[in-house]
């Protein structure tokens, strides 16, 4: 299997980097359009293989897609990170001229492949990445779900003094401040939340994983990618392998949770076609509410999107 990643920065070497180590894919190309650098990154993971035995192979490339030619999946990184006091929406005017061209690129030599975007404001990129991809939405759609729950698990697991792999949760929403975390389905091997926490923790840990991006980029003045790139890396796995694992994801909605013609953070099955299903679980008013108050604010961002024209 083939995977290619966009973008040799940050997330994106790191992604194929965690590909690489997982043997998930046997042929790995990295692209970036700053001369020499997806090279030397790729050049860098495979010269780790012999240090920590795998052999998937990493190749680099500095914008030229014919390297990419017949990928399976595909994983859409570029453009800028944010900045402090950036939001995630500051990025939009420059990431979505990136994402078309990088989009065109692509499905001109995978017009098979399934697109993973990672790119900011990720549920305005990834409907952007669709809207040039012309493929069926199953095929195309973004990671920030995973990393979203995975702060969310971490500060559980953290303050529960647990293994962060028993914690179960999902959450909803856009990938942005006004995520929508759900209490009522996290659980600590298989014991509801709320009987191991008290209410005004859970709050806490809930609102400290809505900003959890911005904590990052105080801390770091860029934006995180150790947990994105092994986020965007598991969802690879579960598509290249077709583990149907249920996840997170920012799909395309199309009357389902009673939203249509928008990218959204929903529970789905991914597996060999991508989004092989979307669950749709029984919300409660508090959190439809939430939901929709979510959907307005990505539907704004979409707008800005459709009036720049950026779109074929
Ligand atoms: P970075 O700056 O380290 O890497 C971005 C790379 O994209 C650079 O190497 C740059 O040369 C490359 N690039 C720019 N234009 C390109 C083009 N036309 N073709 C190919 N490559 C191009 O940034 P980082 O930290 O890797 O973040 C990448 C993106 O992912 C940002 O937009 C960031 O906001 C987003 N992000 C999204 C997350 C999510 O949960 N969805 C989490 C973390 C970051
Ligand atoms: C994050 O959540 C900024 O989207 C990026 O870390």
């Amino acid at each position: 299997m083939k995977v290619t990643v966009v973008g040799a920065g940050n997330v994106g070497a790191t992604c194929a980097d965690v590909l690489a180590q997982r043997e998930i894919a046997n042929e790995i190309v990295l692209l970036d359009i700053k001369e020499g650098f997806a090279e030397g990154k790729a050049l860098d993971i495979w010269q780790k293989a012999p240090i920590n035995l795998y052999d998937s192979r990493t190749i680099g490339s500095t914008n030229d897609y014919s390297k990419t030619a017949n990928s399976d999946v595909v994983v859409i990184t570029s453009g800028l990170p944010r900045k402090p006091g950036m939001s995630r929406d500051d990025l939009i005017a420059t990431n979505a001229g990136i994402v078309k061209t990088v989009t065109d690129n692509i499905i001109k030599h995978s017009p098979n492949a399934i697109l993973i975007i990672v790119s900011n404001p990720l549920d305005v990129m990834t409907y952007c990445a669709y809207l040039n991809a012309k493929v069926d939405s199953n095929k195309v759609f973004g990671m920030a779900g995973i990393l979203d729950t995975a702060r969310y698990r971490a500060f559980l697991a953290e303050e529960l003094n647990v293994s962060p792999k028993d914690i179960q949760a999902v959450l909803m929403g856009g990938h942005g401040d006004t995520m929508v975390p759900l209490p009522r389905y996290t659980t600590v091997s298989g014991i509801p939340v709320t009987e191991l926490i008290d209410a005004d923790k859970l709050n806490e840990i809930i609102e400290r994983t809505k900003f959890g991006g911005g904590e990052i980029v105080k801390l770091l003045g860029t934006s995180a990618w150790y947990a994105p790139g092994a986020a965007a890396a598991q969802m690879v796995e579960a598509v290249i392998r077709d583990q149907k694992r249920i996840f997170p994801v920012c799909a395309w909605l199309q009357g389902e949770y009673g939203m249509k013609d928008i990218y959204l953070g929903v529970p789905v099955i991914l597996g060999k076609n991508g989004i092989e299903k979307i669950i749709e679980l029984q919300l409660n008013d508090e959190e439809k509410a939430m939901l929709e108050e979510s959907s307005k604010a990505v539907k704004s961002v979409m707008d800005v999107l459709d009036n720049m024209n950026v779109n074929a």
